[in-house]
């Protein structure tokens, strides 16, 4: 292997974040980067040239994300990267930042030369955060052969257009996700930033994701009833608005007697939405999370019982859909100490940590071994147009993981 300057990859990272960060559908007002969407097809365009440009055959596969591929002597593959959407308003960094050091490390790799005994792909994965559809983890799961036509043709945006119809509209064939899943892939490895305040405080340079935590969510729809809100007495009314405040407001002190557990209701609508009619329709979805299975279960379990109790004492009713259920996921721990002993070679502090955040390596470590790679992200800030790590930091990270996938090529860190 040879010897890399960080200086070198340094300016690579800067240039194609601060390329990437210009395509947005909000300009100045942090990144917007939807699946589907014009400022997805430009910034896969984007990735296309970068990846053909060091030599890798490239594809836009069948759920939308951009692939690039280095062949190997055997055709089973180790995949790094990360995603290619955003949040609305959200950062240059949650995603991108993974794929341009997967880049970086594959661009290392063909500069080395050879072939390598595994083939090697650097994939920009598509809708991992969910944002449009309220779903998330889409390319990995479409990959897996974990969703089908129908489940597309279930999940709609905000403006009533499913997954199933984007897909068609952005040229893409959604009955794709009948095809087997991938059987080839061998290890999935992805950089990402922390999104929260801990290898920062603690002045470290890296973190080795220990466990990812598992995601449970929900959408919640609560029937009442419009009427007048001076002559409907408290006792004969169907708040749907009420309800849902009863319901809500145990949730965070659930979560918090729980170990390492949270809970959020981060969407809700209200109809009609006026000041002097009694809502008859809330809608709102809930995000639980922990890092035992028993832990979210035991969350979600607490929902359903309020939802029973408070509809039957306010007069309402209720319908719950589920949108995600991802379990809690280990990274491999040969693969972890693989990542602390690169660390400690190259004189990076460094250690494990849990990440709150979800991220594609839960999908695909659910399946194969999987290694996650954190940098820290300043003030903790995340899922904002704040947000933002150092590009130093991103270029210890890429070297890392060049060594982590040299490791794996090489036999010395088992799979
Ligand atoms: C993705 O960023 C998530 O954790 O929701
Ligand atoms: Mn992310
Ligand atoms: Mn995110």
């Amino acid at each position: 292997m040879r010897q890399e300057t960080i200086g070198n990859i340094v300016g690579n990272i800067r240039r194609r974040l601060e390329a990437l960060r210009e395509m947005t559908a909000t300009p100045g007002e942090g990144v917007t980067r939807f699946p589907f969407t014009e400022e997805a097809r430009q910034a896969s365009e984007y990735l296309m040239g970068e990846m053909r440009a060091m030599g890798l055959a490239v594809r836009l596969d069948p759920s939308g994300s951009v692939i690039g591929r280095l062949e190997g002597e055997r055709p089973e593959t180790v995949m790094m990267g990360s995603h290619l959407d955003s949040v609305l308003h959200g950062g240059a960094y949650d995603g991108a930042a993974g794929v341009v050091c997967a880049l970086e490390a594959a661009r290392m790799l063909v500069e080395d030369g050879g072939q390598p005994c595994l083939s090697v792909e650097v994939i920009a994965t598509n809708d991992e955060e969910g944002s449009r559809f309220r779903t998330g983890l889409f390319s990995g799961k479409f990959m897996l052969g974990q969703l089908s036509p129908d489940d597309l043709k279930r999940q709609h945006d905000a403006d009533g257009v499913s997954v199933y119809d984007a897909m068609r509209q952005y040229g893409l064939d959604p009955e794709a996700a009948a095809s087997p899943a991938r059987e080839d892939l061998r290890a999935f490895l992805e950089v990402h930033i922390e999104q929260g305040p801990v290898l920062e405080a603690e002045e470290l340079q890296i973190g080795a994701v220990s466990t990812i935590v598992g995601i449970r969510r929900a959408r919640v729809v609560i029937g009442g009833r419009a009427d007048h809100v001076g002559t409907m007495p408290m006792d004969m009314r169907q708040d749907a608005l009420e309800t849902a405040a009863r319901v809500i407001a145990g949730l965070g002190d659930a979560a918090r007697s729980l170990p390492n557990a949270v809970a959020t209701v981060g969407n809700l609508t209200v109809e009609p939405n006026i000041m002097n009619i009694i809502p008859s329709r809330v809608a709102f979805t809930v995000d639980f999370r922990g890092v035992r299975r028993a832990d979210i279960d035991a969350q979600y379990g607490g929902l359903l019982a309020a939802l029973e109790r408070e509809t039957a004492l306010m007069r309402t009713r209720y319908s719950i859909e589920e949108l995600l259920d991802a379990a809690p996921v280990d990274m491999r721990p040969e693969l972890r100490q693989a990542i602390l002993a690169s660390c400690a070679r190259r004189g990076y502090a460094a250690r494990e940590i849990v990440s709150g955040a979800g991220h594609d390596a839960q999908v695909f470590g659910a399946r194969i071994p999987a290694a996650m790679i954190f940098v820290p992200s300043k003030g903790g800030r995340s899922h904002c147009p704040e947000e933002e790590s150092s590009v130093e930091d991103l270029a210890r990270a890429s070297l890392v993981l060049r060594d982590l996938l040299n490791d794996i090529l090489e036999g010395r860190a088992a799979l």
